[in-house]
């Protein structure tokens, strides 16, 4: 018996046969790709309007497709429409809703193929998702900057090679975090802009013989240039349906973001033990121990810095994937979304967690000012002092090497040495080698740009907010 023909209304003409169940699990990627809904429907809006501009279809036509894909979009939005997974996909599930309610949207996908679809839908989703995520990147940087105003005064210890080197304040730490973040909202504004190039009507791999109008379709969907406003079209038909760069400049985007928050939530863990103390991080983004009831575990971090690995295995899938695959469109690219969809939610949250949870961190003075009373964190201020009285800077650094060494065996603090000692090896050392080892004193001599100095860090805090207020008000 002939086994009926289940679906595939779009491609099924030269088929006998239906496709086998297992088939259509196994290739269906409708369960993943829906999230493209709103931008294959815009995709399809600006493509219906082009072709009614070039006279392929009336106008009639187009404003019946377009009121039926808006009737699509509240449907999917009230989430009343029904995805079917026998459709394959996004496109296809939105086109035969369509053609269902609208006989005009027959004549939707003329000059068009689902691959300059797909690929015009993951480019609007990659600029879409880049404006999240710098978004939600300077809500970020402004929680960091609130912390490190609010404790500008407090002075921790500067670690290299995880030993303490030299003071720096609470601020100019955060503020350290803050360039990287930075650094991640414009690597996001480059991802945007090479994903800003309008594939659409390259069609299956080498265009269409129909009078089409690319400009038209790429202006409507904000394919633009940012400065010249003019359309930017992809120059290569088979490139344009081949090419996944800005996925991967996303995910690379994504993955170091989460390279940089785990290093942030690295330092945070390590200030929350009871060795360092220098943090006490919030009842709401910390967890309780099952069996030891004294712990509170900085979950929230730890996540923070695990959730960082798929991130990065993301974008070694899509290298794996793109590696040695034939110009121009295989199936395998459809397996190009998921890495793609995940490391743009991971890494929204990853940032809402950090925010959220350092809104509400407090740093122990006590602890930290016990940290950072430790004189040996200006031994090297000490051999700066010993350049100024006219000393090289390697025989500086050797004569407090030494001094280290004597305090160490006479086991008493080197700022307590006998003046003497240092006398003896530099002739216009004076008293006052003693003040190197007043930190406040240490801290405002430091004052050039991009050091701890107080002033400093309220001038760097004041033009990161300028910097935030720039990038919210675009
Ligand atoms: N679902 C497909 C994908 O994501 C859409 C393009 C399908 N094109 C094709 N020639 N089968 O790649």
């Amino acid at each position: 018996m002939k086994k009926e023909k289940k679906s595939q209304a779009s491609w099924g003409g030269r088929f006998s046969k239906s496709i086998s169940d297992l088939m259509l699990d196994f290739s269906e990627s409708v369960s993943f790709d829906s999230a493209l809904a709103r931008f294959d429907i815009q995709g399809s809006a600006a493509h219906a309007q082009m072709l009614a501009h070039s006279g392929i279809i009336s106008k009639k036509e187009c404003s019946a497709i377009i009121g039926g894909l808006k009737k699509i979009s509240k449907a999917i939005d009230e989430g009343k429409f029904v995805w079917d997974k026998s459709l394959e996909d996004v496109h296809m599930n939105i086109e035969q809703a369509l053609t269902k309610i609208e006989p005009a949207a027959a004549k939707l996908h003329t000059a068009r193929s689902r691959n300059d679809q797909i690929a015009t839908d993951m480019r609007l989703f990659i600029k879409y998702a880049c404006s999240k995520l710098r978004e939600n990147i300077s809500k970020a940087m402004s929680v960091l900057l609130d912390l490190a105003e609010k404790n500008i005064d407090i002075l921790i210890p500067g670690y290299t090679h995880m030993q303490r080197a030299q003071p720096v304040s609470v601020a100019h730490h955060l503020l350290a975090w803050v360039e990287m973040l930075a650094r991640d909202a414009e690597r996001f504004a480059f991802a945007a802009d090479g994903a800003n190039v309008s594939p659409l009507g390259s069609g299956a791999i080498a265009g269409t013989t129909l009078p089409i109008d690319r400009a038209f379709s790429a202006r409507l969907l904000g394919f633009t240039d940012t400065v010249s406003g003019d359309p930017v079209l992809t120059g290569n038909s088979m490139d344009a349906v081949a090419d996944r760069d800005a996925h991967m400049e996303f995910a690379f985007a994504c993955a170091l973001l989460g390279t940089h928050i785990s290093r942030i939530a690295e330092d945070i863990v390590i200030w929350n033990t009871s060795e360092f103390a220098f943090i006490k991080l919030p009842d709401e983004f910390t967890t309780g121990s099952s069996l030891m009831p004294q712990k509170k575990n900085p979950d929230s971090f730890e996540l923070m810095r695990g959730k960082s690995a798929r991130l990065f295995a993301n974008l070694s899938s899509l290298f794996m994937l793109l590696k040695g695959l034939p110009l121009t469109y295989n199936r395998d690219l459809q397996e190009d979304k998921p890495p793609v969809f995940d490391s743009f939610r991971q890494s929204l949250i990853l940032l809402e967690v950090l925010a959220a949870s350092m809104k509400l961190a407090t740093f122990d003075r006590a602890q930290c000012a016990q940290a950072v009373s430790d004189p040996l964190l200006l031994a090297t201020d000490l051999a700066d002092y010993f350049v100024k009285k006219g000393v090289p800077f390697r025989k500086a650094h050797h004569i407090v090497g030494e001094l280290v060494a004597l305090s160490e065996s006479k086991k008493i603090p080197i700022n307590e040495l006998d003046d003497a000692e240092i006398f003896s090896r530099c002739q216009n050392a004076d008293k006052t080698w003693r003040e190197t080892f007043n930190l406040k004193k240490a801290l405002e001599m430091r004052e050039n740009t991009g050091m701890p100095g107080k002033r400093q860090t309220v001038s760097q805090i004041n033009s990161w907010r300028a910097y935030l207020r720039e990038n919210t008000k675009a």
